[in-house]
């Protein structure tokens, strides 16, 4: 199943980058392009990365998914 249509980047592409150490949206990006283009797929590229990184860092890549679409808003 493609996690990212604009790179044609596949769910099993998305665990081989992370299993080779990529720990965040950009890391994933920097290996694959997933991310880069329209950012549709970033929430799901989080889901992935929470689910192998569990609880502990969702709410930073929360942050993160919100400062790549400009919409963070400070306090
Ligand atoms: S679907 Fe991944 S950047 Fe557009």
């Amino acid at each position: 199943m493609f996690v990212c249509i604009c790179k044609a980047v596949t769910e099993e592409e998305v665990h081989e980058h992370m299993d080779d150490g990529a720990d965040s949206a950009d890391a994933i990006g920097e290996k694959c392009g997933a991310g880069w283009g329209c950012g549709t797929c970033v929430d799901r590229l989080n889901e992935l990365l929470c689910a192998r990184y569990r609880q502990s860092r969702c709410s930073s890549l929360t942050a993160e998914v919100s400062i790549r679409r400009g919409s963070w808003v400070n306090g």
